[in-house]
């Protein structure tokens, strides 16, 4: 059993997307043990782009993901990190196929929508910088033996 880190970023949450993203990971199956909405600060965009630090869209990208409330979640399930990033789709629109959400609800990197992380590693960092531990649920799912 895994868990990861999403985050519906300012422009999904600006566009009304937040229910029809959650919806996805539902329809998949996972167990959503966090949600909140959060106004990212600067020092806490910075930490949870750090990789990124230095590469020349990195201003930009923390510009955006403060530019605005977020909806940050916490996901469970058997292998979530890798498959919730098959639901988000490619990072750039131009590669994201229809079918994932980036291709079907995004037009333009990086308004992208979501953030998955790409790892068990960075799922736990990302957690970390935005949830305390108590605020992430344990409960059975009933139907978890049928998926
Ligand atoms: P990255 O972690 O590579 O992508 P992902 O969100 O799929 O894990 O990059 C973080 C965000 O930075 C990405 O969602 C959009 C933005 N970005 C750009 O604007 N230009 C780029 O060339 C890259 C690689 C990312
Ligand atoms: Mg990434």
């Amino acid at each position: 059993m895994e868990r990861t880190f999403l985050m519906v970023k300012p422009d999904g949450v600006q566009r009304g997307l937040i229910g029809r993203i959650v919806s996805r990971f539902e329809d998949k199956g996972f167990k959503l043990i966090a949600g909140k909405m959060v106004q990212v600060s600067d020092a806490q965009a910075k930490k949870h782009y750090a990789e990124h630090d230095g590469k020349p869209f990195f201003d930009e990208l923390v510009r955006f993901i403060t530019s605005g409330p977020v909806f940050a979640m916490v996901w469970e399930g058997d292998d979530v990190v890798a498959l919730s990033r098959l639901v988000i789709g490619k990072t750039k629109v131009t590669e994201a196929l229809p079918g994932t959400i980036r291709g079907d609800f995004a037009a333009h990197t990086p308004f992208n929508l979501i953030h998955g992380s790409d790892g068990a590693e960075s799922a736990e960092r990302e957690i970390a910088n935005f949830f305390e531990s108590h605020e992430l649920l344990g409960y059975t799912k009933a139907i978890s033996a049928w998926i």
